[in-house]
């Protein structure tokens, strides 16, 4: 059976950083420190909506957040100043590993599909952008059901429109959150650790494999695999 691969979006193939340049001529010197805010802050209210079941697409987590943000950082935007912010939030950049990781993966026995918080029309649009949309079987939502990640049910609804089952279906993910959901639900992991800073939560589950760029999954997932099969 091959292996079926879900791809996170944000902060995996999509920079979420590479709004930053746009942000420096809106804040001036605070735009990183606005950029993780806003980030964070666009993951905090996905979370409160799933637990809420008070569900709203991720663009609107995603323009709730910059409101906040800039009532937090004091910054008054106008609302062409925000349309510009947002608009280059739906065309972010690759990171530069995702291309290269992609193209060696789809010569081995995987099955490649997006799966992300955003909705199926953004992220194709967004991976077209970036040119890796071609890479994917499709393009799987959580919006489908009206929840977010890390809700287990969005994970068993990545299984169920893949046909995979847990075992043999991966969740490659630079979120350490998603990759713990991911897991709990009875998949694979890979964390693409983007910054030696990054920090995996201490839940006492650890991801099956952790690497510095998706260039590497080609050779190493195959060979957790090999290792697994020779334990069983
Ligand atoms: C995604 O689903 C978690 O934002 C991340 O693409």
């Amino acid at each position: 059976m091959s292996t079926t691969l879900g791809f996170d979006v944000y902060g995996t193939l999509i920079d979420t950083n590479g709004v930053v340049e746009a942000l420096t001529g809106l804040v001036g010197e605070q735009a990183a420190a606005f950029s993780k805010a806003w980030r964070d802050k666009q993951l905090e209210y996905s979370f409160r909506r799933g637990l809420m079941r008070h569900y709203d697409s991720f663009a609107v987590c995603v323009r709730q957040a910059l409101d906040y943000t800039c009532s937090a950082f004091r910054v008054p935007l106008d609302e062409t100043q925000k349309a510009l912010l947002l608009k280059t939030y739906r065309s972010l950049p690759p990171f530069e590993d995702a291309a290269a990781g992609l193209s060696l993966l789809q010569y081995g026995n995987f099955r490649m599909y997006a799966f992300s918080n955003g909705t199926a029309e953004t992220v194709e649009r967004l991976l077209e952008h970036a040119g890796l949309l071609h890479f994917f079987l499709g393009v799987i939502s959580v919006d489908d059901i009206r929840s977010f990640k890390p809700d287990p049910a969005v994970y068993a609804h990545f299984l169920r429109k893949t046909g995979a089952t847990g075992n043999s279906a991966w969740l490659i993910s630079g979120n350490p959150f998603d990759l713990i959901g991911a897991m709990s639900t009875g998949l694979n992991s890979a964390w693409v650790r983007r910054s030696p800073d990054a920090v995996f939560d201490p839940w006492g589950i650890e991801p099956s494999l952790t690497v510095r760029e998706l260039t590497e999954l080609a050779r190493e997932i195959p060979e957790f695999e090999k290792r697994k099969q020779a334990l069983s």
